[in-house]
């Protein structure tokens, strides 16, 4: 029996998430949900989230885990969010202390950020298997993108984050604190040992030339068409590509509040005493000099 995957598209920021149901138990989880964030006045919203609230409720899915595929940069996640109104632990790969750490650092945090993985629920290695009604969801380390990359594997369905997109997209950029052209290869190419029919859900979607925004494709697909990694294409090629293709990217929009809430599991940072959660913004830190 294999689950049951139902995408929700977030337009803003082109992310997809997955609700994944067991069949037999209506068992489910939740990969990469969002926050509804605008950057311009600093507001929050839940109205995508409740989209997904509203779908588990009617289908009487009962949510054991909300998973991050890692510390997004472009999205903040709506993981707490979700927690509160559908249950569930919150999960992400047990890299995320590294990216903590380097964060930490980067936004001048101090003692009121542990950085110690205890925002989470649950810190994540490679291999290990989350119980999932009579499924189990198979956590496979895939560093590159980020440091704390994660993919997940339920039944015939894997979950890959950023790492690839769909084929004619490419791969993730692996050009923020933590990341690596070699690493992200060689993370896909394991990937794509996977059966040829296994079906691939991407985490996000930018669709090239007006396409509709789409979220699954196949093994298959990725290694005979991927346009950055198919097979043929040697290590020495695809990180000279990667570096170049990055070295001419801009900072994601959101990246200071992803963050810096993502960090935390999807929490705001503590209150100050007037009662409001401020983000911060390092200057001249980030990103390439003007
Ligand atoms: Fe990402």
């Amino acid at each position: 029996m294999q689950p049951l995957v139902t995408p929700f598209h977030h337009k803003p920021t082109g992310t997809w998430t997955y609700v994944i149901v067991d069949p037999q138990t209506t068992t489910a989880a939740i990969i990469d949900p969002v926050l509804d964030y605008d950057w311009r006045s600093g507001r929050t919203g839940t109205a995508s989230a409740d989209q997904v609230v509203a779908h588990c409720n009617a289908t009487g899915a009962k949510v054991q885990w909300i998973l991050e595929t890692h510390a997004h940069a472009d999205h903040l996640t709506a993981a707490q969010h979700l927690r509160r109104e559908l249950g569930g632990q919150v999960a992400i790969g047990r890299g995320v202390l590294q990216v903590q750490q380097t964060f930490k650092k980067i936004f001048g945090l101090g003692a009121e950020f542990a950085a110690d993985g205890t925002d989470f629920d649950r810190l994540l290695v490679d291999g290990e298997g989350l119980p999932l009604g009579e499924q189990s969801v198979r956590v496979i380390s895939v560093p590159g993108h980020t440091s704390d990359s994660v993919a997940y594997l339920v039944g015939d369905a894997l979950f890959v984050g950023d790492t690839v997109f769909m084929p004619d997209s490419g791969t993730a950029r692996c050009d923020f604190p933590g990341g690596n052209a070699a690493q992200l290869y060689r993370s896909v190419r394991h990937l794509y040992e996977l059966p040829a029919t296994t079906r691939v859900f991407v985490c996000h979607d930018y669709p090239p030339g007006g396409r509709e925004a789409r979220c699954e494709t196949t093994i298959a697909e990725q290694r005979a068409s991927n346009a950055h990694l198919r097979d043929g294409i040697t290590e020495e090629a695809y990180v000279q590509m990667r570096k170049s293709r990055d070295a001419t990217l801009d900072v994601p929009n959101l990246i200071l509040p992803s963050v810096q809430v993502n960090m935390r599991a999807g929490k705001l940072p503590p209150a100050d005493a007037d009662g409001v959660s401020y983000l911060r913004v390092p200057v001249n830190v980030i990103g390439r000099p003007l």
